[in-house]
């Protein structure tokens, strides 16, 4: 089988794929066209997948009838039509588990920052402006006993909520499409609807896996409804705000301050205003930049290949229809 990886993953996962004498391609240059990544894919059987940027919708699969699996290094799967993958008998995984905690970190990590006015105050010092001590000025708030709202609470979310409970003993609310058993039974996490959810949260996280019919969902509509003093973390993709009405929320102080590992388009331009207020904080999707994550991912999505070439089931695949087609 001739694989197609179209970037440099850690060593771990080519290794794997050519220890199982899978004929592994990946292009001298990274940053292919649209053109180029097209053409790669239709003279491969099977591609590793990097990054988001390359859809793989209907066209794709009338253009590449030869893929017969695509293991993404991702968890998430939102650039893929899985769908029409499934149609075509094209198995498709992804690398959930891995990089749980570390998104998760990140997610922890942009709430403290924007609670402590870290970004600003960091500006400061760059600026030479470190100032007197001044009982008055950047004030930021305690998260203690604050209560923390997830929206899509899976395996990230519950890392995130583990966290918050064990360092700020925050209460938990959740929304989500079903309601965790285990969340509710150790983290004493309430459901509650979505309403309750964005008027109720001090802070309120995005964990969910994105659907084109949450586009935007968290727009004026919902920032209205939230607290004065909340704060908004978006770390699972940026589709799900709208970047204008969260910057009028921010500038307007109807919420708090936001702290975005992934932003609405991405990446950022970087004439975006809301680099310029000073109650936000974001980050260039780093959520599972760590090198234990990023080294299970390749381990996961060489895992998924080496299956899918021996006709087996990959170990983990978001379409396991495709196997009893
Ligand atoms: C994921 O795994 O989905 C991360 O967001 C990286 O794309």
């Amino acid at each position: 089988m001739k694989v197609f990886v179209n970037k440099r993953i850690p060593e771990i996962g080519i290794h794997m794929l050519e220890d199982a004498g899978l004929e592994v391609f990946i292009p001298e240059h990274e940053n292919l066209s649209h053109e180029e990544w097209l053409n790669y894919c239709k003279s491969h059987d099977a591609i590793l997948s990097v990054g988001g940027g390359f859809k793989f919708d209907a066209d794709f699969f009338i253009e590449c009838p030869n893929i017969k699996a695509i293991a993404l290094y991702s968890v998430g799967f939102d650039h893929v039509d899985v769908h029409e993958a499934t149609q075509k008998n094209v198995a498709v995984g992804n690398t959930p588990d891995v990089l749980s905690k570390a998104t998760s970190d990140v997610a922890f990590l942009l709430m403290q920052s924007v609670a402590r006015r870290a970004s600003y105050n960091f500006e400061k010092v760059k600026s030479g402006n470190w100032g007197d001590f001044d009982p008055l000025h950047a004030l930021g708030q305690e998260l203690y006993g604050k209560t923390l709202g997830i929206f899509g609470l899976g395996r990230i979310g519950f890392e995130m909520a583990k966290k918050s409970k064990a360092a700020f003993d925050m209460d938990i609310i959740y929304h989500n499409r079903h309601q965790n058993e285990e969340a509710e039974k150790n983290l004493n996490a309430k459901y509650v609807s979505f309403e309750e959810l964005i008027s109720q949260s001090d802070v309120l996280s995005i964990h969910a896996n994105f659907k084109p019919e949450q586009n935007e969902l968290f727009n004026s509509s919902v920032f209205d409804k939230m607290k004065k003093n909340s704060i908004f973390i978006n770390t699972a993709r940026g589709g799900f705000h709208n970047q204008k009405d969260l910057y009028d929320a921010l500038a307007e102080h109807k919420i708090w301050g936001a702290g975005l590992d992934v932003t609405n388009p991405e990446p950022i331009f970087k004439e975006d205003p809301i680099l310029e207020l000073s109650n936000v904080c974001v980050l260039p999707h780093i959520g599972s930049a760590t090198e234990e994550a990023r080294n299970g991912m390749a381990k996961m999505a060489a895992e998924n290949i080496i299956a899918a070439s021996k006709g087996e089931k990959m170990p983990n695949c978001v379409n396991p229809e495709v196997y009893t087609n």
